[in-house]
């Protein structure tokens, strides 16, 4: 390693083992062997590493996080073993557990309601807003056939483009338009293709409005800003829902009948309708159980929060996303949730474990995949609420916490049961815990 190279030029053209070098000279504050702990995080075979590096850039090594399953969802009727990936102790658990409780309830509903995908090119152009208008609709057509090249596969799929407009924005910023452009990109995320539309699109506008014979001086200019999809997609819609008659709710802890548990938790889900704290909470929960199957998928967990997050605050004000009624002795609880996946393209056919996750979901189309996803955000709602609205959320989540504890502290099987036992009704700290293993370990009990 070059010891006068102290800055991080041309870092990205060094390979693995000099960039490890590189981060333990500058990177490190203690004697940790980076190359020997990181050699531990490197996949044993060689060709799926490098897949794995090619993902992202600057990669040392594997970052491993846990893959579970969340068995007993029975979604419209069909029976699925669901993967997940979470690195938050309970999730799985709670989803599993949600599932199962509504098994014998009849499952969960679910239905794609629509899966519209929008991109916009942002522009400005100063000029009389109905020229521009006018001259859009003229060459609309025009503008979609030129792309017609590169968009004629998605078409063959049953996809492409559905419709192009362009918004007047003015009014939030003089000179400011967008044109609005609705796909249909099938079983893909569609990411690629639609901004590869949009680049298309906006280069030809440029040149109609440059060449435009009655736009004189100034109006002949454009600044085409950016040409983007959008990951707010409140066209690409799932509804999940379940519900049963309220006395088949069945008893809860704390003795808690099937009545006064619906009123509890319809109060709950209308908290967070109300209050823009717990709603953040709230939705937190139900992403929790959205992104861990969105991962395990290969999907992009980014675009589906910050697209749930935004459909959130469509009224204006922040809000749980799940919903509850109870009419006519009747509970009901659902949700509308927007969701932009994908079972071909990206990283779906690349990673292993997203192939694998996907096998193991019965090779689902996007509209299905939607449907799993929400229903597993649903259920995952209903599990917290469940808890929090009865025991409380700390009796499970404590006892998830209480064992990771014990495993980081290499407890025996005796040690653990003691420990279960000991800490059923007190505070589980870290250092609770390792005092109580030393008294047991002090005291011989080990094995
Ligand atoms: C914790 O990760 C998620 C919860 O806080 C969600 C909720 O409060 O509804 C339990």
């Amino acid at each position: 390693m070059n010891k006068g190279k102290d800055k991080a030029g041309g870092f990205s053209k060094l390979n693995k083992q000099q960039k490890t070098a590189w981060v333990q000279e500058h990177g490190l504050s203690d004697d940790t062997d980076l190359n020997k702990f990181l050699s531990s995080y490197q996949h044993i075979n060689t060709d799926v590493q490098k897949i794995l590096d090619g993902f992202s850039e600057n990669t040392l090594a594997n970052f491993p996080m846990p893959f579970g399953v969340a068995p007993h969802f029975i979604i419209n009727n069909e029976e699925y073993v669901v993967p997940m990936v979470i690195e938050e102790s309970s999730v799985v658990a709670a989803a599993s557990n949600a599932a199962k409780f509504w098994k014998t309830r009849g499952g969960i509903k679910a239905e794609v309601l629509s899966t519209i995908k929008l991109g916009h090119v942002h522009f400005f152009w100063n000029g009389p807003k109905e020229k521009i208008l006018l001259f859009f609709e003229v060459k609309k057509e025009e503008l979609e056939s030129d792309c017609e090249d590169f968009t004629a596969k998605m078409k063959s799929r049953g996809g492409g483009i559905l419709s192009m407009n362009l918004i007047d924005m003015t009014e939030e910023k003089s000179g400011y338009y967008k044109i609005e452009m609705k796909f249909e990109t099938c079983d893909s995320m569609g990411a690629n293709f639609i901004n590869t539309v949009l680049e298309k699109i906006a280069a030809k506008w440029k040149f109609f409005i440059q060449n435009a014979p009655n736009f004189l001086g100034k109006e002949k200019e454009i600044d085409i800003v950016l040409c983007i999809l959008s990951n707010y997609t409140p066209e690409c819609i799932v509804r999940v829902e379940v519900g049963c008659p309220i006395q088949d709710l069945g008893k809860f802890s704390n003795s808690i009948s099937a009545e006064i548990f619906a009123q509890k938790f319809y109060r709950a889900v209308l908290i967070a309708k109300l209050d823009p704290y717990r709603a953040t909470t709230h939705n937190k929960g139900i992403f929790n159980g959205v992104d861990a199957v969105v991962l395990a998928t290969g999907n992009d967990f980014r675009a589906v929060e910050a697209c749930g997050h935004t459909y959130a605050v469509s009224d204006g004000q922040y809000r749980g996303l799940s919903s509850c009624t109870m009419d006519n002795g009747q509970f009901k609880f659902f949700m509308d949730l927007p969701l932009a996946l994908g079972t071909i393209g990206g990283l779906t056919n690349l990673h292993p474990l997203a192939k694998l996750s996907l096998k193991i979901l019965q090779n689902p189309n996007a509209t299905k995949l939607m449907e799993i996803v929400a229903s597993v955000g649903l259920m995952q709602n209903f599990a917290a609420l469940k808890s929090l609205v009865t025991t409380g959320i700390q009796q499970g989540h404590m006892r998830m916490h209480l064992s990771n504890i014990l495993n980081q502290l290499q407890a025996t099987e005796k040690e653990f049961a003691a420990a279960m036992e000991h800490f059923a009704h007190k505070l589980v700290s870290f250092s609770n815990v390792r005092e109580y293993l030393n008294h047991l370990r002090k005291i011989g009990l080990r094995n």
